[in-house]
Parts: structure tokens; sequence; C-alpha cells
């Protein structure tokens, strides 16, 4: 699947649902992919179809009464799902670094930022409160936050929004971790800002290896920034490609409607709501494709079977793809 490094996240089948759900479908379906050493992969779907679930899924840190169902994430060598929460716990913040949705959920609003920032260092790499220091200060220089290095603490409620998720994005890498999972770090911010956080993300990547998921609703700025794509709806995974390619031609209908609502030249915010319809809720899945409701190639064989994805290239999940020119 990847042609960089080694692959550092390996999640299989990995199927999410209610913990008491009856005969609700799962929330995230049969998700597999993988992230190699230095690699950026962006899931790219609307709202409500599992990005953040998997996210949450990764780290342990599933809502109560939503659970694992199946499936196995690896980090490296580690059985992620295997492990018991306080092993889990120290691998949280240490080895993966996340980025959260809303950075105010993430960062406590009553602690200086410096305080919050060197804590999780001494929790994860122990140490003196001088080693502390010196790291902290050269991340929140590393991020653009080298003025909140000295003086009195920054609150987080003194910081504009691109500088509160420049903070998360220290708190995330003070460690060193060798994945990051981003969730939508940029949807907030103007667009400046948002490059530069990007651009900030591609550097650590190039120079640490760092391995990055990031979780977007623009296809455009995925396809501009990431590697690789995997596009999600209702809670599975029907395409996945080269970042580079996909513009060209997407098979899967979902992902053609996508990136055809995008505006030309690639401009950003392209959204599915300009796709007619709506994704299925939890309870209200229809029998085939999940996708047959909204889908312009639809026939009738796609409303007995679900597609699976395809095991080679090119991945899609889809009886009737669209055609490989553009
Ligand atoms: N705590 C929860 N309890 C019950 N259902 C949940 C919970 N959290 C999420 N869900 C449901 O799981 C599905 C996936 O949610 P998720 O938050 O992963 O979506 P998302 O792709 O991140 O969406 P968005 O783009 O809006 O952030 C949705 O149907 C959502 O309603
Ligand atoms: S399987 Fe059928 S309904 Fe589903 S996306 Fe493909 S053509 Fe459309
Ligand atoms: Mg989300």
């Amino acid at each position: 699947m990847s042609a960089q490094g080694r692959i550092v996240l390996d999640v299989r089948g990995l199927t999410i649902g209610l913990a008491h759900a009856g005969r609700a479908r799962p929330l995230v379906d049969d998700l597999s992919f993988e992230v190699a050493e230095g690699e950026m992969l962006a899931f790219v779907g609307e709202s409500g179809s599992g990005k953040s679930l998997t996210a949450a899924a990764i780290f342990g840190l599933l809502p109560f009464g939503v659970r694992r169902l199946a499936g196995s994430i690896h980090l490296h060598d580690t059985v992620l799902t295997a492990l018991p929460e306080p092993a889990l716990r120290a691998r949280r913040g240490r080895d993966m670094g996340l980025v959260f949705q809303n950075p105010l959920t993430a960062l406590n609003p009553s602690r200086g930022i410096r305080a919050q920032i060197a804590e999780t260092y001494r929790v994860h790499r122990g140490g003196t409160r001088r080693a502390a220091q010196k790291r902290l200060r050269a991340l929140l220089t590393e991020v653009g936050l080298a003025h909140a290095a000295d003086g009195p603490e920054t609150y987080p409620h003194q910081l504009s929004g691109g500088m509160r998720q420049r903070a998360m994005i220290a708190m995330a890498l003070v460690c060193d971790p060798t994945l990051l999972i981003a969730d939508e770090p940029t949807t907030a911010l103007d667009v400046v800002v948002q490059a530069q956080i990007l651009d900030l993300l591609a550097r650590l990547r190039r120079e640490r290896g760092l391995a990055v998921v990031f979780i977007t609703h623009d296809l455009a700025l995925a396809a501009s920034r990431a590697d690789r794509i995997l596009v999600l709806y209702a809670g599975r995974g029907i395409e996945e490609g080269r970042a580079a390619d996909f513009f060209e031609a997407p098979r899967h209908p979902y992902s053609r409607a996508l990136r055809d609502a995008v505006p030309p030249l690639h401009g950003h915010g392209g959204r599915l709501a300009e796709i007619p319809g709506l994704p299925p809720g939890p309870g209200a899945l229809p029998a085939g494709c999940r996708f047959a409701p909204r889908c312009p190639n639809a026939r009738d064989d796609c409303r007995q079977n679900e597609p699976a994805m395809r095991r080679t290239e090119p991945r899609f999940a889809c009886f009737h793809p669209c055609p490989e020119a553009p």
C-alpha cells in the first residue's frame, strides 16, 4: 500500500459500535488502513462518517457507551488493542499524539500552556524540571509560539484559534511520538494559518519521520497535502488511493461526486452537502450498498449486496465504478 518507510500504524478490520446497539449498524465498520514512517494519510468524509471515532479507538479513548467490537490496531510491533488500560495510557502522549477536533476540550483553561505541556513531558519522559523546560522552549519555538516560551504564563483564552492549535500540536509532540493524529486541526483557521500549520506538519514528517493521520472534510486540501487519501462513507472505507492521482479519476461514485463538488482550480471547501441526499443514520442502513440511495450508478445488484473494498490497486468498494478516465 505504501511506498514509504516501515509501517508505524496498522489497523485491521476495525469495527466500532454502541455497547447496546441492538440491530443498529456499527458506527465504524470493518475499516483497515496503514500509515508508514514519514507518510501522511488523510481521512476524508462527511460529518458522522466515523473519522473521530476511529482516532479515538486508536488512542483507547472511545466515549462512554461506544465500544470496539472487532479488529486490531498495531503501533509498530505493539498490539494496542491487547494492552490493558494502564499500559495504553503510558503509550498515549509518549508514542502517539492526538490533536483534537476542538483544542478547547483538550487544553485546561485554568492552567498556563507551558505548565500543561511540561507536565505531559514529565509524566511520560520523567527527568528534571530543567530538562522539561529545555524541551518546552525548543518545541514552542518549533511550532511558532516562541513568544510564549518566556515571561508570564500564557493561558488558552489569551491565544487566537491558530495559536491554540499550535499549543495543541506542541502538547501532542512534546514526547517526540512516532504517530500524530490531527483531527480537523485547521478547519476553523484562516487559509494563511492553515498553510502554516500544514507546513509545520510537513517539516516534522520530513525531519523526524513522523507518521500523520490528517482528518478533514476538505478533499482539495487533503489531495494537496497528503500522500494517500482514504474516503469514508457511513463508517466504511470506500476508496483509498494516492493523493496525487485522486483528482484525476476517483473510481467510487461517492468519491467522484466529492471531487466534482470541489470548485475549479482545486479551490478549497468542496463539501458533500452539494451531493443530493444524506448519508444513512446508524439505525437506517439500506440493504446492500450504503451509498445506493444517492448513487447515480446504482443498479439492482447494489441493493442486495454490500461491495467489499478491493484488496489490490485500484482500491475501491463498488460494483459499478466510474470509468478510469476523468
Ligand atoms: N458518544 C457517542 N455516542 C453515540 N454515538 C456516537 C458517539 N460519538 C459519535 N457517535 C456517532 O458515531 C458516528 C461517527 O461519529 P464521528 O464523530 O466519528 O464522525 P466524524 O466523521 O468525526 O464527523 P465530523 O466530521 O462531524 O467530526 C456518528 O453517527 C455519530 O453520531
Ligand atoms: S456499489 Fe452500486 S450503489 Fe454502491 S457505489 Fe457502486 S454503483 Fe453505487
Ligand atoms: Mg469528527
